[in-house]
């Protein structure tokens, strides 16, 4: 058995490179004899930073792991990877999502680890370490560092980004008091941990329970609550047990596994985010993935939790209504259920005895909160490689409509013309904004949302079909159609919509559609000017130069594809 380990390999045997490997890690503290012993050596990715305030306390959780690995018979070690936190980064953490996963999977690959333990929370990390593990394939297994505690402010919760704004809002319209704004501010985050909501975060921390990497019910315990560091532990002792049983990744992340995840997500009512990184974690994998699955699978899920922002409450009380095992277990048969877990069982063991507290939190498959209401995905003339809407954010009035639009090339140019009394828009019109794709902007930005004119919002109109090639934040809302592929920067029939054109939207027949012919589009095409390279060097031109589109997850070209353990350049 030890033999297959990869750390035996490199610490083995009486050579030159094996004594300088055992004298470096003795340098830690490890007694003589330690890593030749046979003991997998398992690697924990640490996300911690301080510019991540989300991921802040994952070291406190890696040393839990590190308990339960010493506990199992394991040898644990972090190591600590690029951190991508949501408000901090600009122009937008998805430009990292991709460079963070190849910092990962070069990590473990190019290390004696045999095992991995992944320390997720904010939105970007988790995708990414999932993304770059699933591409070297060991024994892995995640464990998020799970949601802040609801935030309370004058008696009242607050904690999304809706919220911010309206306060905002409110303190640039006199209706708060400075001092008041500044309270709130040291009230918006109440412990570590991530976005409390049902936002990108969340979900995410959900779909990796549910796609079977994380032990079940533990992506929601909050952040500071002990019972995070018990599972963390025991986290710890079950990666060890994995190594020796060689289960891995590829194991998990099935076609199944997937179908799992997608499903799971809209019966949260997850954010839309969760589109393009299943996608991406999928692309590393041999399962097979596509955005049209999404909307097959999605079609008749009942929606079950009622989280903010679509619901009413916060991810401690999904914590203590029973998590995500009642969600899967109410589910039963869409799932695949036979899909297998890091536990070593199969979903319907793992859930087969869960129990729900709260059914208002987590509603009975006969009282949902709607069915079907997850992702939709649109095609058409607009978007040839489909485009998506999240039916639990738009309004039912809006989702047949016809209207003209009104076209911005950049979101800047929106925000500064949007609210001009002389800008010819009213509620029927369409809001285009393009070039904020994956290459357009660079990194896909989420301002799908648009801005609503403030002259419409003083006459009560709150929503208005917007469309882009742009994300949305997983606490945004609206009649967003979003993710428009391919983007107009990469030549998309979005770059060639012009003001006064008529956009018919039918969700319910899954359709968006420029009323232009074609004859007239190919004209305009002949006619456009193609955007050239906006960077010369570094990151940002190779992520230009490679990055897909939005429905293949806009990962980079070159990682899609299985990848493996062995060193590049063979074994030691
Ligand atoms: Fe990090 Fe929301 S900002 S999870
Ligand atoms: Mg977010």
């Amino acid at each position: 058995m030890t033999n297959r380990l990869r750390s035996n390999r490199y610490f083995g045997g009486y050579n030159q490179q094996s004594l300088v490997r055992n004298g470096h890690m003795q340098g830690l503290g490890f007694p003589d004899g330690l890593l030749r012993s046979g003991k997998p050596l398992i690697g924990i990715a640490d996300t911690q930073s301080e510019l991540n305030p989300c991921n802040a306390h994952l070291g406190s959780i890696a040393e839990a792991v590190k308990r339960g690995v010493w506990e199992a018979g394991g040898v644990p070690v972090t190591f600590p990877t690029i951190s991508l936190g949501e408000p901090n980064m600009l122009p937008t953490t998805m430009l990292f999502r991709n460079l963070m996963s190849m910092d990962v999977e070069e990590t473990i690959r190019a290390n004696p680890i045999d095992g991995v333990v992944l320390l997720g929370g904010c939105d970007k990390t988790t995708p990414a370490l999932l993304m770059g593990a699933a591409s070297v394939d060991l024994p892995t297994l995640m464990v998020t560092g799970g949601p802040m505690l609801t935030p309370r402010f004058r008696g009242r919760t607050m904690g999304t980004g809706t919220d911010a704004r309206k306060m905002a809002d409110d303190v640039r319209a006199g209706r708060m008091r400075p001092e008041e704004f500044f309270a709130a501010e040291g009230c918006y985050a109440r412990s570590a941990g991530h976005c409390m909501v049902m936002g990108t975060a969340s979900t995410m921390a959900s779909v990796a329970e549910a796609l079977g990497m994380q032990l079940p019910g533990t992506s929601s315990i909050p952040a500071p609550d002990s019972a995070r560091l018990q599972a963390a532990h025991r986290a710890g002792r079950r990666i060890v047990d994995m190594v020796h049983e060689d289960l891995r990744m590829s194991q998990i992340l099935t076609r199944g596994a997937f179908e799992n995840a997608v499903k799971v997500s809209a019966a949260l009512s997850g954010s839309t985010n969760a589109v393009l990184h299943l996608l991406a974690i999928a692309g590393r994998t041999d399962a097979s993935l596509e955005l049209r699955d999404f909307d097959d699978w999605m079609r008749d899920v009942p929606w079950l939790v009622n989280l903010r922002p679509a619901g009413e409450y916060y991810m401690e009380d999904f914590h203590f209504a029973g998590g995500l095992p009642v969600v899967m277990q109410r589910l039963g048969e869409l799932l695949a259920t036979d899909a297998m877990t890091v536990t070593g069982r199969t979903v319907a063991e793992n859930v087969a005895d869960a129990e729900c507290f709260d059914d208002d939190v987590i509603r009975p498959v006969d009282r949902p909160l709607g069915i079907g209401a997850g992702t939709a995905v649109l095609y058409g003339n607009l978007a040839p490689d489909g485009a998506v809407i999240k039916q639990a954010a738009a309004s039912s009035d809006l989702m047949q409509h016809r209207g003209k639009a009104v076209v911005f090339d950049t979101i800047q140019e929106c925000e500064a013309q949007i609210h001009d009394p002389d800008l010819d828009i009213d509620e029927n019109s369409v809001l285009v904004v393009r070039n904020c794709g994956p290459r357009g902007y660079p990194g896909m930005p989420e301002v799908a949302n648009l801005p609503i004119p403030r002259k419409l919002l003083e006459r009560g109109i709150d929503d208005l079909v917007r469309i882009s090639d742009a994300r949305m934040s997983g606490t945004a809302y609206g009649t967003v159609v979003l993710h428009v592929s391919p983007e107009a920067a990469a030549g998309g029939p979005l770059a060639l919509v012009r003001t006064g054109d008529e956009i018919v939207l039918d969700v319910p027949a899954r359709t968006l559609s420029l009323q232009v012919d074609d004859a007239e589009l190919d004209r305009r095409r002949a006619a456009a000017k193609r955007s050239g390279s906006k960077f010369s060097r570094g990151y940002a031109k190779l992520y230009e130069d490679h990055v897909t589109q939005a429905h293949q997850g806009a990962d980079f070209d070159f990682l899609v594809g299985r990848g493996d353990d062995a060193p590049h350049g063979g074994d030691p």
